[in-house]
């Protein structure tokens, strides 16, 4: 178990929900604050929907800041199919009183970036890498102060999700994703390959169900949400769990098998637009900054958020 100081920067989204209700119940992370960017729905429900989670949550504490509103350089592209009109399924949403929050989500993460020392401060990233290229852009300096830039986005060996090339955060916004992977900073990717081994299984859903307590109920009711959908639109397979994974790995990356690239986003052709080239034939290995997730042990990441929301 490591001790993390983190800022999460989301687009809820079903999953992106199970991601921040993992990481509120989990003590040793050190939530500096939730920043949401347009992506799953728009800028103004993700802001929304991390704060409906973060009620259910019960951790006032964290602050939720509202990101950009559409991509660097190309039209906004949703994704309400996979996560309903809302973007959290059939979660109820309770109201939730607008907190008054009115720092913008990149001016959050360049000022904390610069403000605490350097080294200390992961930033996980599970929606379009968009808010974390514009704070990069507007103060390179914090490329060299974040501790890790821990990602959900991508494809190598499983190919697209969105398009046959290209899976959806990368897709949504390849300028920003370009700029990101191009940065130097340390960052570890779970793409397709690796969240495509973490499924929601009815016995898995079924033990989240069995929990008490809100948050594991919220849980529950997303992951349902996700195994009738992916029934529905993809068919025959138990629906991939994406944004949880790089929390799971902060918490526990024994889960984890890992492999040092590079990773060049194609941002000029309309066919494969959004495609990761994530390169494993490298000069010097040792060198590189950008690991890629192989493996993932879907049942230890189930029983991790299982165990999480026990508590
Ligand atoms: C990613 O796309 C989004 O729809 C999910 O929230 C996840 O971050 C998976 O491709
Ligand atoms: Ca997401």
């Amino acid at each position: 178990m490591s001790e993390s100081s983190l800022i999460i920067d989301c687009d809820p989204g079903v999953d992106d929900g199970v991601a921040l209700l993992l990481a509120f119940a989990s003590p040793e992370l050190d939530i500096l604050g939730v920043t949401t960017v347009a992506g799953n729905v728009s800028a103004a429900l993700t802001a929304r929907n991390a704060r409906v989670i973060r009620h259910i949550a019960r951790r006032p504490d964290v602050p939720v800041l509202a990101g950009c509103q559409r991509p660097l350089v190309r039209p906004p592209v949703e994704a309400g199919h996979f996560h309903g009109e809302t973007g959290l399924g059939d979660l109820s949403l309770d109201p939730v009183a607008d907190d008054g929050e009115c720092r913008h989500a990149v001016d959050f993460l360049v000022s904390t970036l610069m403000e605490r020392p350097a080294g200390t401060i992961d930033v996980v990233v599970t929606g379009p890498f968009t808010n974390l290229a514009m704070a990069m852009v507007r103060e390179p300096e914090i490329i060299a102060r974040v501790r890790r830039v821990v990602v959900m986005g991508g494809a190598r060996r499983e190919g697209g999700n969105i398009t046959a090339s290209a899976e959806y955060n990368i897709f949504a916004d390849p300028h920003a994703a370009q700029i990101v992977f191009g940065s130097g900073a340390a960052i570890v990717v779970h793409g397709l390959d690796a969240t495509h081994q973490v499924r929601a299984t009815e016995a898995r859903i079924a033990a989240i169900e069995a929990l008490d307590g809100a948050s594991a109920r919220a849980c529950a009711t997303l992951l349902r949400f996700s195994r009738r959908i992916e029934a529905e639109q993809v068919r025959g397979l138990d629906a991939p769990l994406h944004d949880p994974c790089p929390i799971a790995w902060l918490l526990a990356p024994e889960l984890f098998e890992t492999v040092p690239c590079e990773i060049q986003v194609e941002t000029a052709s309309p066919l494969t637009l959004g495609h990761t080239a994530v390169e494993f034939r490298l000069a010097d290995p040792a060198a590189a900054t950008i690991h890629w997730v192989t493996a993932a042990d879907g049942q230890g990441v189930f029983d991790l958020i299982t165990e999480r929301l026990a508590t």
